[in-house]
């Protein structure tokens, strides 16, 4: 795994750059649905598995930014602003020169720090030693969990120790990346993460012990964060035991738990115990999935997940895997898009959701992420405008 230094600097850049508009109208407001949340970008969001940044150039969208990402010839990642500071081209069109990009419109030459050192007019053989008094937004990035992190929000207060993953990765007989873009508003992925009951309904991949059984409690949260723990007495092992060769209908002990993190990132784990007198070690014992959820837009989520297994599995991993996003997210993602449509066609007055005891966490995170958004305008609010521009 590399380093968890910061990869970019952090520092107030002394260049001109173009504001980020944080504060989107949409954002907030009345007519805001409630099962929608806020972008956040006072945040860390997984961007790429570390991996997939390497020497070209790669694009992503995060919380509506258009972002560039690569990594030096020293292989530290840097991410910048995806939109060169001439005349909007993407810099991910354009090609890496050593550690600078290099605009493919009409050349402007980019440090990793952002700032423009080159430009038409301008020997070729002569670098700018100050620069030029422009550039493109820095924005703080940092390598944890096999993944690459992006801080969204004022890079003076990017740390990256605050990056909300445990090690889960320990330990594991099998490891799996992979990603999923599921059309909907982040706000329903994590609910969608934070009820499991759906398991069983629109997965089919677990009996119906297993949704009508005992309730979760609460846990311990984390900081902007949720946390729950459940027992289920006996139920199947289902999909998951049987991927590491358990019958799918034997019958165990699970005790599983999941955590949110703020806006990006889920937490869930099981273990499975043999009943009372069944003396047969499960072939499954433990099983963490981690799913960072990275807001694209309001109405797009990029979801990376790491499927850790303790046991070795007895199907190729890539069938594993295949099945995993190409079934089960699918069907999470297929939910998930036609609850977001209902939500932007939304006509009806009055109540038009009615929540169980399974809600509370999910209306927990509402409520929890509205609050974070708000703080984030209110400091945004005691920051002049011009300060703004250097520090968005
Ligand atoms: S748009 Fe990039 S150099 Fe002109
Ligand atoms: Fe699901």
């Amino acid at each position: 795994m590399a380093s968890d230094d910061v990869g970019s600097e952090t520092s107030k850049p002394s260049f001109v750059i173009p504001e980020i508009p944080i504060a989107a109208p949409e954002a907030t407001g009345d007519n805001f649905p409630e099962q929608m949340a806020p972008l956040i970008f006072s945040a860390w969001y997984v961007i790429a598995k570390s991996e997939d940044a390497g020497r070209t150039l790669s694009a992503i969208r995060v919380l509506a930014q258009p972002l560039v990402f690569y990594r030096t010839e020293a292989g530290e990642p840097v991410v910048l602003d995806d939109r060169c500071a001439h005349r909007r081209f993407p810099l991910s069109k354009g090609r890496l020169k050593g550690d600078r990009i290099e605009c493919g419109y009409h050349g402007y030459a980019y440090e990793k720090s952002g700032q423009c050192i080159w430009a038409p007019g301008t020997p070729v053989e002569q670098e700018l030693k100050k620069g030029l008094p422009f550039g493109v937004r820095s924005y703080p990035c940092a390598e944890r969990g096999g993944w690459l992190w992006v801080w969204m929000g004022d890079p003076t207060r990017a740390d990256p120790c605050e990056i909300p993953l445990p090690d889960i990765g320990g330990n594991c007989a099998a490891t799996l990346y992979g990603y999923k873009l599921n059309p909907a508003n982040y706000m329903l992925l994590i609910e969608n993460l934070l009820d499991l009951t759906h398991v069983h309904f629109l997965h089919g991949a677990s009996d119906l012990t297993y949704a009508a059984g005992s309730l979760p409690r609460e846990a311990p949260s984390p900081v902007n964060g949720v946390s729950w723990i459940k027992e289920i007495p006996q139920t199947e092992t289902g999909l998951l035991g049987s991927m590491c060769g358990d019958d799918p209908e034997r019958l165990v002990r699970m005790a599983e738990d999941s955590t949110q993190y703020g806006p990006s990132l889920n937490i869930g784990r099981q273990s499975r115990s043999p009943l009372p007198g069944d003396i047969e070690k499960c072939k499954l014992e433990k099983f963490v999935v981690a799913h960072a959820l990275t807001p694209l837009d309001h109405r797009n989520t990029h979801q990376f997940f790491m499927l850790c297994y303790s046991d070795p599995l007895v199907i190729d991993p890539q069938s594993v895997l295949k099945q995993t996003e190409e079934v089960v997210f699918e069907q999470d993602a297929d939910a998930v898009f036609s609850m977001q449509r209902f939500i932007d066609e939304e006509n009806r007055p009055g109540r038009v959701e009615f929540s169980m005891a399974c809600d509370r966490f999910g209306m927990a995170m509402r409520k929890i992420l509205r609050v974070m958004k708000e703080r984030e305008l209110a400091e945004l609010e005691s920051v002049g405008h011009a300060e703004r521009r250097a520090q968005p």
